[in-house]
């Protein structure tokens, strides 16, 4: 269990006893690219996180090293300076101590031994459990506290110095996720509700298509949310009160649509209808609705393959095979895209026999080996023991 490793290295290697703080990764049910649009999403945190082990030192540097991927190590002197490094990583803390120098935050020195098993690249937000989960650990060894949308928000501007204009859905999934529950999540004031995502016969299971996507570097993301912010500027012209896409109907899209770029126009018709899926979703989900949940699923899948054109032939295929399949309820793409994995609402008593078709013919038709998780909804970043 990488909690007992995490641990028992920092105490083999610093003769301390670390706080050890889990941030875990998120799924999501709906509501995709709409965050940075004002817009509703409905993500849950997952057992499958990031443990930091950390304690406080004398000395003025903050040293992180971790040992799951390969051994690497960085130390950042308290005013953010560094040697070089190679990993990926590092640009996150980098960012985030930046960030926190600027703020005038009393960084204290700090031992920081980190792992996990969030699979990277796969759409389960490993980089937002990375940033929030070592936001929080720097809180707790310098003991001045943050508040967690204040954690929220450092880690998303650390995203962006990276390169991913994001929203907060992934933060805030990280930070205030409930066991058992899926987060409601109101982009626009940030308000949220909790909704329990437990239908009775069936099973959440995700498929790892094991294509890797990088948001960061790829721009295909950021290109989506100029899309956006275009289309806002047109409506803008006859409503000057309006502030996002959150605010724009399908009829003030049609009403700029002769003189606005059509795949601008293509782009913003789909948030638009995906934050209708969202309190779709939640009606279903109350009612107890599996076939509505699963129909749900799979318009916004091919709503994202089609409108947004956010998924790959993988994950297309992924779903499709699912549509052919009795017990399959329906299944989409999660995350930001181009790669990663999808989430599926399955039938308890048919659920191995699924999965084993869904694998055997991804492997047939694209010569890849999936793999699929069951998924467990946990609580957000925390202290454990
Ligand atoms: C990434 C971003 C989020 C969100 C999703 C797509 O995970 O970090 O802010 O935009 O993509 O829904």
């Amino acid at each position: 269990m990488v909690y007992k490793k995490v641990t028992s290295y920092f105490k083999e290697h610093y003769n301390s006893t670390p706080i050890v703080i889990k941030a875990p990764g998120r799924i999501n049910l709906i509501g995709e690219h709409t965050d940075y649009n004002e817009g509703l999403v409905l993500p849950a945190s997952i057992e499958k996180g990031i443990y930091f082990a950390v304690s406080s030192t004398e000395i003025d540097s903050i040293c992180i090293e971790t040992f799951l991927t390969q051994p690497e190590k960085i130390e950042f002197k308290l005013n953010g300076k560094h040697e070089k490094y190679n990993c990926f990583w590092g640009n996150y803390f980098k960012a985030i101590i930046e960030i926190l120098v600027s703020e005038n935050y009393p960084l204290k020195g700090m031992n920081c031994v980190f792992g996990g098993d969030i699979p990277i690249g796969s759409g389960l937000s490993s980089s937002a459990a990375l940033c929030c989960g070592f936001i929080y650990a720097i809180t707790k060894v310098s003991e001045k506290d943050l508040s967690r949308e204040k954690i929220a928000l450092i880690a998303q501007k650390a995203e962006h110095k990276i390169g991913l204009n994001c929203g907060l859905m992934d933060q805030y999934a990280v930070l205030f996720g409930k066991k058992g529950n899926a987060l409601f999540l109101d982009c626009k004031d940030l308000s949220h509700q909790f909704i329990p995502i437990n239908l009775e016969g069936y099973s959440w299971v995700l498929i790892n298509s094991n294509i890797k996507h990088n948001l960061a570097v790829d721009s295909e993301y950021n290109k989506r949310r100029i899309s956006c912010e275009n289309i806002v500027r047109e409506v803008q012209q006859n409503k000057p009160e309006i502030n996002s896409l959150r605010d724009v109907t399908l009829k003030d899209v049609q009403n700029i649509t002769e003189h606005s770029d059509a795949i601008d126009i293509k782009r913003a018709k789909y948030v638009i209808e995906e934050n209708e899926r969202v309190l779709q979703m939640m009606k279903a989900l109350t009612k107890g609705d599996a076939e509505g949940v699963g129909n749900i699923l799979k318009e916004g899948h091919w709503a994202m393959s089609t409108q947004y054109e956010i998924t790959t032939s993988e994950l297309d295929a992924l779903v499709k095979l699912g549509e052919g399949l009795e017990g399959v309820m329906g299944s989409r793409m999660m995350g930001g895209g181009f790669g990663g994995c999808t989430i599926n609402l399955i039938q308890t008593t048919r659920l191995e026999s699924s999965i084993s078709s869904i694998l055997e013919a991804y492997k047939n038709k694209t010569t890849i080996d999936a793999e699929y998780y069951h998924l467990a909804i946990d609580d957000g970043v925390k202290m454990v023991q």
